[in-house]
């Protein structure tokens, strides 16, 4: 088969790609692996049940059916949603934008794709320029996204040892490297793979010096607020017309129905929806039908705070618990949780690479998520991106405890304990 230089790119195996491979097996082939891989949400009976009355509406009523399955959608998405939303945030917020500045994807991850792209890459006069992402690690599905390659630059956190085997990064000013060639910043607030979240003042000063380079701050806001507000701390959000806030429905419970939203200036929200418009030529209707009224109403906020954040703060802090009685005296140490849906343990020296303990875990039917995949834009052999792998906590308990068990016997093998 003879494949253009995109075909080859987007055609060969990737850590994204082998991530969503394992996550299908696991949940649609294999049940018995133990899955701790992939970014799939955990079940919340209650907030299932919403979703379920929703769809049943829609189900028995010919109109709303015949919208939601017999319609093209305009290209920017449903409008009575983009008003929605917008409505929401001026209320939550304060901002001030209307639907204008609102577009709907298919999936959060395909408006990166759109995004990165029409910002980085070969510039018309032949230059190139570069997402920088301030802080890696960073949400494994970026790396590969480029249509040009160097898509991604990324500046190496700094590191606070915290006290119970616990640490936090955070963005090392004195080393950001941003220049003439940036073509944006991107940050995921709470940032996959790690559970950080960046500080209030971190996002302060990101959006000044993306406001002085005059490039878009990109926030990847697939597990932040105001929805589905998986955040443990009181972390305050973030948008005014220089930020790309991008948000989801899928850490809702919604995965399977590729829902993105994009919230931007309305001469971003223009150039997006022409390029998606292209790529996808329109958006399901599926997720604007289900959530429209959880919207208008703000339900989506207190089933948000009141079922969803609590759910996974009670995971991380029992999944936290259990390491620490696994692991005992290896040296470990876990990223402070402070929101989404993983834990990032680091193994300081860990003699084999993440990817070996990957392997060697699968082998054992437990599927975790290399660390060394995070660190897209990270050129250099930094020892560090082979002495993490990233866990989630979001399925059953017994199994995330059966996971734990091997993961830990593993890891003390890898040692030589
Ligand atoms: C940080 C982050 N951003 C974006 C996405 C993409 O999500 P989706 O395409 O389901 O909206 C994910 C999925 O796991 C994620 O973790």
């Amino acid at each position: 088969m003879k494949l253009s230089k995109f075909g080859e790119k987007f055609s060969s195996q990737s850590g994204i790609v082998e991530l969503m491979d394992d996550l299908g097996t696991a949940l649609n082939e294999n049940p018995d692996m133990i899955f701790m891989g992939g970014g799939n949400p955990g079940r919340i009976p209650q907030v299932e049940q919403v979703f379920k009355a929703r769809m049943e509406t829609i189900l028995s009523d010919p109109a709303q059916l015949h919208s939601l399955m017999g319609v093209y959608q305009s290209p920017q998405g449903d409008k009575d949603f983009r008003e929605q939303i917008a409505g929401l945030l001026r209320q939550q917020f304060g901002w001030q934008l209307s639907e204008r500045n609102i577009a709907i994807s298919n999936g959060s991850q395909s408006a990166f794709f759109v995004l990165y792209n029409l910002f980085a890459g070969t510039m018309s006069d032949g230059s190139q320029r570069s997402i920088h992402l301030p802080l890696a690690p960073e949400y494994i599905g970026y790396r590969d996204i480029g249509l040009s390659d160097n898509q991604f630059t990324a500046t190496r956190p700094d590191i606070e040892l915290l006290d119970d085997n616990l640490f936090k990064y955070h963005v090392d000013f004195s080393r950001l490297n941003i220049n003439q060639q940036s073509a944006a910043l991107c940050v995921s607030r709470p940032t996959n793979p790690t559970g950080n979240v960046l500080t209030d003042g971190e996002i302060e000063q990101l959006d000044a010096i993306a406001a002085e380079y005059d490039i878009p701050f990109i926030i990847d806001g697939a597990y932040g607020l105001p929805f589905p507000s998986i955040i443990f701390n009181d972390a305050r959000a973030h948008w005014n017309h220089n930020t790309i806030l991008v948000l989801s429905l899928s850490k809702l419970g919604l995965p399977g129905v590729r829902t993105g939203i994009i919230v931007a200036s309305e001469e971003i929200i223009q150039a997006f929806t022409r390029a998606n418009t292209i790529v996808s030529l329109a958006c399901g209707n599926l997720g604007p039908a289900l959530a429209r009224e959880l919207v208008s109403s703000g339900e989506i906020l207190s089933l948000s705070q009141q079922q969803i954040a609590p759910f996974y703060r009670q995971r991380a802090d029992q999944t936290v618990q259990w390491f620490r009685q696994a692991l005992g005296d290896l040296p470990y140490r876990i990223h402070r949780p402070e929101g989404a849906i993983f834990l990032w343990l680091w193994f300081e020296n860990l003699p084999i690479s993440s990817q070996l303990l990957y392997e060697r875990l699968k082998a054992r039917g437990v599927l975790v998520v290399p660390g060394h995949n995070f660190f897209p834009g990270i050129t250099d052999d930094w020892r560090h991106q082979q002495e993490c792998i990233r866990v989630s906590y979001a399925q059953d308990g017994a199994v995330v405890k059966a996971g734990i068990a091997i993961i830990a016997e593993e890891v003390a093998k890898a040692y030589g304990l």
